[in-house]
């Protein structure tokens, strides 16, 4: 039997059925899952997902929310560009499309915020479309099933996954016999990567693809798929200051572009200067400073030492420079509801645990 008929028949039996965005061809709810699980588990997900939709219950909703309102519904997620794109991609369903998503994969692809396998998953789950997907749990189930040698991130053998994948996609003749085929066989290959197929101690007695996995067949399933070559990245150092008055913190809402685009964070200075110098510049004197542990946090092109500041701001916080429009006093109790980059909002957190931000 084929690759695909077999993994379509485990999917029926075996594989997931009560995920909260399955057992429905509506491409609002299908795309938004599918942009919340790029790179988040299913666990995290769940409950972003069913608040979302009660927030935002249809395309034109959410096209018309604000940005604001938009970022407070997905705090916590991370991966904020997602967010903006999601965002800009309902705007151009509701001016490009009538208010209707596209039906098919190339279409889907020129949207903001869907890459070819992200459209690929949603015309084949809302409209049964012969599209071939590619993510990282994936990549791995074809990689050891074809032995595939390199490094899956590297193009050429990111290309040779995706030739693969479109090689063994269900035949026409099975899709058409079978209307729920395509969107089966989408599922199956994720939820094989997600529960037998996995990185570490994979349960290949149960795959129904064992026999014909060469990586199995040659005891090679713990060196496939190559590990992810380790660059060298360069290493930045900042300092960010957590200026803190009456239960509120300085935050500023960093520009759409570049890193951390829209999302509020801690006001930054030069790893060199002074204690003084760096609350003299954002204007305030501080009443007491104390200089926390740096630690590190790593984006894929470089290394960033962050070296945080606590400063107990003096009554007259509102002196003109703070008040700047990308400048405000949030009380701790709103951080919740702000999107904070992951390293802010650890910091962030922790101070709180730690009573010394109440
Ligand atoms: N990851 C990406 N899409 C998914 C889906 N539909 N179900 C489970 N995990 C996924």
């Amino acid at each position: 039997m084929k690759l695909a008929n077999r993994v379509i028949a485990w999917q029926r039996t075996h594989g997931r059925h009560d995920l909260p965005w399955q057992n429905t061809r509506d491409p609002y709810r299908v795309w938004l899952s599918e942009i919340m699980l790029q790179q988040t588990q299913v666990s995290a997900v769940i409950e972003y997902y069913q608040r979302f939709l009660k927030h935002f219950p249809d395309v034109k909703q959410l096209a018309l929310a604000t940005p604001e309102a938009v970022m407070a519904q997905w705090a916590g997620l991370g991966y904020y560009a997602r967010a903006r794109n999601l965002h800009a991609c309902a705007k151009r369903v509701m001016t490009d499309w009538s208010g209707c998503f596209p039906q098919d994969a190339a279409s889907l692809a020129t949207l903001p915020g869907i890459g070819p396998s992200t459209a690929a998953a949603i015309a084949s789950f809302c409209f049964g479309e012969r599209a071939a997907i590619m993510d990282g749990n994936v990549k791995r189930v074809f990689a050891r099933y074809f032995a595939v040698e390199g490094d899956p991130s590297r193009r050429a053998t990111e290309m040779q996954l995706w030739q693969l994948a479109r090689q063994e996609l269900p035949s026409i003749k099975t899709c058409a016999t079978d209307v729920e085929a395509m969107a089966r066989y989408t599922q199956g290959q994720m939820d094989l990567g997600a529960t037998l197929c996995t990185r570490s101690r994979p349960r290949c007695t149960e795959c129904p693809i064992e026999k014909g996995c060469l990586a199995r067949r040659t005891g090679r399933t713990e060196e496939l798929p190559w590990p992810r070559e380790r660059k060298i990245l360069p290493e930045r150092t900042i300092g960010m200051m957590v200026a803190c008055q009456d239960s509120r913190v300085l935050l500023e809402l960093r520009p759409e572009t570049g890193i951390w685009g829209g999302l509020w964070s801690l006001p930054e200075f030069e790893a060199t200067d002074t204690a003084e110098h760096a609350c003299q510049t954002l204007g305030f004197q501080p009443k007491k400073v104390q200089k926390l542990s740096p630690f590190l946090h790593v984006f894929t092109h470089y290394r960033l030492t962050i070296t945080p500041l606590l400063a107990y701001a003096t009554a007259n916080r509102a002196s003109s420079d703070l008040t700047s429009s990308a400048r405000r006093w949030i009380h701790v109790e709103q951080l919740d509801a702000l999107g904070l980059p992951a390293p802010v909002r650890k910091l962030l957190d922790g101070l709180r645990a730690d009573q010394l931000l109440k």
